[in-house]
This record gives C-alpha cells, sequence and structure tokens, in this order.
C-alpha cells in the first residue's frame, strides 16, 4: 500500500472530530444497527482505525474486539480514547498490520463471530490489493459469521459536488484509474483534514459489491436502510440527497 500508513499517521490526531459530521453521525447508526446482535460475540475489526466501531461493539455487549490497522497514529489515538471511553480496555487488542497481506504472524484467533471492515476497501488500489483483504475477511470469518461493510458507493465528480458538503466531505482531486477511481476526501474537520483513496469498481459498485461478496461465501447480502434510522427519520429532507444517491 503505497504511503497509506503515513497518510493515517498524519491526519490521526484530527481524525476523531469526523465522527461529529452528519455523514459519520448516520454511518455510526447503520454500523451500529448491522451490529445490533452481536451480544457474546467475537468481533475482528480490520482497518478499525482508532477503535469508533470496536467501542459501540463492546457496548452491544461483543465479549471481545481486535483491531487491526496499518496506523500506528490511529492505533495509537484508538488506545488513548478507550482509555478515556469507560469502556474496558482489556476487551479491544490493537494490531498493526497490512490487512491486504497475511496476517498469519499476528496472534490473532482462530476465527471471528463478525468480520468488520469500516471504509477499508477504500484504500485498495489494485485487484490484488482487494483480493488480500477479502482473504483475510474468508480466514477469519467463523461459519456463519457476518461481515459488516461500509464502503463509498458514490463518489460525485468536481462539477457534481454542489449539495453533498452539507454531509461533511467533499471528494476532489477525481481521477479515474484502471479498474476504478482515485480522489481525495476531504473532511470539515478543524483543521480541515485531507487523504488520498482509491475505490475499485468491485467494492462502488452494488451488483459487482454483492457478487464478490457472494463469491466470498457471504450469501444472504443485506444493505440497512438508511431511512429507518434516527437520523434521517428527523430530517428527511436533509438527508433526501443521500437517500437518492447513497
Ligand atoms: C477511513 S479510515 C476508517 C477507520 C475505521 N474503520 C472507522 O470506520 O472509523 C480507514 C482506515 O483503514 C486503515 N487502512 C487502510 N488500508 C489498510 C490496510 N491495507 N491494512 C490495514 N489498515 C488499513 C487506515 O489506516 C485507516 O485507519
Amino acid at each position: 500500500m503505497s504511503g497509506v500508513n503515513e497518510d493515517y499517521n498524519a491526519i490521526s490526531s484530527v481524525y476523531s472530530q469526523i465522527s461529529k459530521l452528519p455523514l459519520m453521525v448516520l454511518e455510526r447508526q447503520l454500523v451500529a444497527h448491522a451490529l445490533s446482535s452481536c451480544k457474546g460475540q467475537t468481533i475482528l475489526d480490520l482497518g478499525g482505525g482508532n477503535g469508533i466501531h470496536a467501542r459501540k461493539a463492546l457496548e452491544l455487549g461483543a465479549s471481545s474486539v481486535d483491531v487491526v490497522d496499518i496506523s500506528s497514529g490511529m492505533l495509537k489515538d484508538g488506545k488513548t480514547i478507550t482509555a478515556a471511553s469507560g469502556v474496558n480496555p482489556a476487551m479491544i487488542r490493537w494490531f498493526e498490520g497490512d490487512i491486504s497481506s497475511t496476517l498469519a504472524h499476528l496472534p490473532l484467533h482462530k476465527s471471528y463471530d463478525v468480520i468488520l471492515v469500516g471504509w477499508t476497501f477504500d484504500h485498495a488500489e489494485t485487484e490484488d490489493q482487494l483480493l488480500g483483504m477479502w482473504r483475510n475477511v474468508t480466514t477469519y470469518a467463523a461459519t456463519g459469521a457476518k461481515l459488516i461493510n461500509t464502503r463509498l458507493a458514490y463518489i460525485p465528480k468536481a462539477e457534481e459536488t454542489d449539495g453533498i458538503e452539507k454531509y461533511g466531505f467533499l471528494y476532489p482531486d477525481y481521477k479515474e484509474i484502471p479498474g476504478g477511481i482515485s480522489y481525495t476526501y476531504e473532511a470539515f474537520t478543524d483543521p480541515p483534514l485531507r487523504c488520498p483513496a482509491t475505490s475499485l469498481t468491485n467494492t462502488l459498485d452494488f451488483d459487482e459489491s454483492k457478487s464478490i461478496a457472494r463469491q466470498h461465501g457471504f450469501r444472504d447480502y443485506q444493505v440497512v436502510d438508511s431511512e429507518q434510522m434516527d437520523v434521517v427519520k428527523e430530517d428527511p429532507a436533509f438527508w433526501r440527497r443521500f437517500v437518492d444517491q447513497p
């Protein structure tokens, strides 16, 4: 992965601010909904960053969470946030690792009930890297495991961005590359956070993403309905554009 660890090390101290932005408020509700049956379950969070979803899973009754991330800065921030959060820090283990390669050198469990992949597929720059990430999903998924994945499904070109900034993000530097799109995601934090990312068609497109999930054994593919989330119910007009083009 060309420099993704440095990219995230550089923004890790500001990254936790994005949790306040509207899109991330909705994202947390979507992930919490998907996690709602995780009581007593073991979770592997691949590219888990500062562990925002790891802590939520523990609040919802998960028995333990292992976070793997390529950025030492994100992991360090995650440990600090967790220590101040009221969550028992002993229930989260933090591992530095590249999830597009083998993780066999890490003392992970043999398998997990839930695998979380929060936006990490949006950093696979090649098909090989994406398949490497999927290989780890299947390697560590227990029989009957649930995979919870958030990813971008639409990246607007510069001339199409009008109106989406209200959700807290813009996506400059849009460039078509072989097999996908590279861009920068810019978050309206203070100072603004900018990070390069790549979304391959296999993750962007719903049908392709469903097909790759099926190929890896996840046959019951479900999309959590954002219109059922509290934040959208409270202000449907604000969220209309997102609901129409997730
Ligand atoms: C947009 S952040 C999301 C963090 C977290 N999943 C969340 O939902 O808040 C993407 C994370 O993926 C991590 N990441 C990107 N590529 C990775 C890779 N190949 N292996 C491990 N972590 C990776 C980054 O360091 C970063 O923490």
